[in-house]
């Protein structure tokens, strides 16, 4: 092959990072094929030089700074692969897009807070930006919103997009074991990072969506936006009803556009067994978008680790070979949009109350009288004994009713003296409404 090589520069050599170096050497001769070039990393940083990262990178340029990376010469495109929303990350992606460079990175985080600053900068230096990895790992996910369904109007996505919490929830209903039991052995297993407040309180879940929606609705990401809640106060007892009603407690990350305006919402909530996502089980991670011509599409695959994250960095790098300088948000960054956004508390939607309750008379009336005030209507109401040595569970549904009046009546029940802890809200969430 005579082209000239692709020549990058990869800061971060962690998990990622040497997955990268791994797929790229297993596949050097291929990948040379399909991006009608040689792909060549000729410099690397991390923050510890002499660590042991079970591979050879004598061949590569050791670069301390990473910034420093993207002013050589010789470097055509810089992978990022170190992690977080500003620092060595942010700082890396403004000078590489400034000085005309590629930029190709796993990092949420980053993208939801700088992405319409870093679309901006790409463009008006003419280089790409690209993200793949960062929404639901291996899942060409964006490929197919951007290309695949550019000929639609998007107007509503929802996924399971954090592995770590639907693993958790996933072991919770199979062996009927507690959150903070779980998460201990997920930690232990490799499934949940020494601090595992990213995922399990939703906030890289919400990184995704914010990533997502701005992709869909072509608007800029817009983090703090979104209406964020994580799985901690999910119990057992929230799993078994939600079983017994036809229904399995997951994760979601949801956007939708009506109107004009933007609803971006992350928290656990009621999905139908009949739903695909509903079988989604484990780390796996799953995205389903509607487009007014294609209808309903479902993507599900890998998420995370160290295969199916290089996957799509690479696959990234391979169309910058190409030459590929699509708008990161599908359409140039001078035309995304700033949409409105929706406020949670004005939508309406059903809902799932778990209270715990003194086991006397005129308990539920009380209850039945606040719910009734705030015009919450109910469908169901069970009420169970607890494993606690006191009190009994009380179980309600609603019929469609406004998020805002469910909000209030569960914050008036949880203040009455009968009630003796903190109700569990979650909405039970119907995709056809
Ligand atoms: N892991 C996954 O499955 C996955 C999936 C999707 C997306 N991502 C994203 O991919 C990115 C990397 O994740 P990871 O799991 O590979 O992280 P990681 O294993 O913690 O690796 C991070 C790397 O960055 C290096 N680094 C940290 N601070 C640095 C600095 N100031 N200067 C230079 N290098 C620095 C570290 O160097 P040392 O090794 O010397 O400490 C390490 O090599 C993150 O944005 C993450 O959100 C990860």
């Amino acid at each position: 092959m005579s082209a000239q090589p692709l020549r990058l520069a990869v800061a971060g050599l962690g998990t990622v990072g040497i997955g990268v170096r791994e797929g790229l050497a297993k596949h050097q001769a291929v990948l040379s094929q399909r991006a009608a070039r040689p792909l060549k990393v000729v410099a690397v940083s991390a923050r510890d030089r002499h660590r042991d990262r079970g591979v050879d990178l004598a061949a590569y340029d050791w670069v301390d700074n990473p910034v420093e990376l993207a002013g050589r010469d010789d470097v055509d495109v810089v992978v990022e692969l170190i992690g977080g929303a500003d620092g060595p990350a942010l700082a890396l992606a403004k000078e590489a897009l400034g000085r005309g460079k590629s930029f190709v990175t796993a990092n949420k985080a980053l993208i939801a807070h700088h992405g319409g600053e870093l679309a901006d900068l790409a463009e008006t230096n003419d280089a790409a930006l690209k993200f793949e990895a960062g929404v639901a790992g291996g899942i060409p996910v964006l490929k197919a919103l951007r290309e695949g369904m550019s000929a639609n109007d998007l107007d509503s996505l929802h996924g399971i997009l954090n592995g770590t919490c639907n693993y958790i929830l996933t072991v919770m209903e199979r062996e009927g074991t507690g959150f903070a039991e779980v998460l201990e052995a997920a930690q232990k297993a490799g499934y949940a990072e020494a601090d595992p407040s990213f995922d399990v309180d939703g906030i890289d879940a919400a990184h995704k969506t914010a990533i997502l929606a701005a992709l869909a609705f072509g608007m800029r990401p817009d983090f703090d936006a979104l209406s964020i809640k994580g799985i901690r106060q999910i119990a057992p007892i929230d799993i078994a009803h939600a079983a017994d009603l036809g229904y399995r407690i997951k994760l979601l990350g949801l956007a939708r556009r009506r109107n004009g305006a933007v609803e971006q919402r992350v928290h656990p909530c009621m999905v139908s067994k009949d739903t695909a996502l509903a079988h989604v089980g484990g780390v796996t991670n799953a995205v389903v978008a509607t487009g007014d011509l294609v209808g309903q599409t479902v993507y599900e695959g890998a998420g995370a680790g160290a295969g199916p994250t290089a996957s799509a960095v690479i696959a990234d790098v391979v169309d910058i070979a190409h030459g590929c300088r699509r708008p990161a948000f599908s359409v140039p960054a001078d035309d995304l949009k700033a949409l409105p956004t929706l406020d949670p508390m004005e939508l309406d939607g059903n809902f799932y109350l778990r209270l715990r309750v003194v086991d006397r008379p005129g308990v539920i009336a009380e209850i039945s009288s606040v719910l009734a005030g705030e015009d919450v209507s109910l469908a169901s109401l069970i009420q169970r004994d607890t494993a606690e040595t006191d009190g009994v569970y009380v179980v309600l549904t609603t019929h469609r009713t406004n998020e805002g009046g469910m909000t209030r009546a569960s914050r008036k029940i949880g203040e009455l003296d009968s009630v003796l802890e903190e109700p569990v809200m979650l909405r039970i969430e119907r995709f056809d409404q």
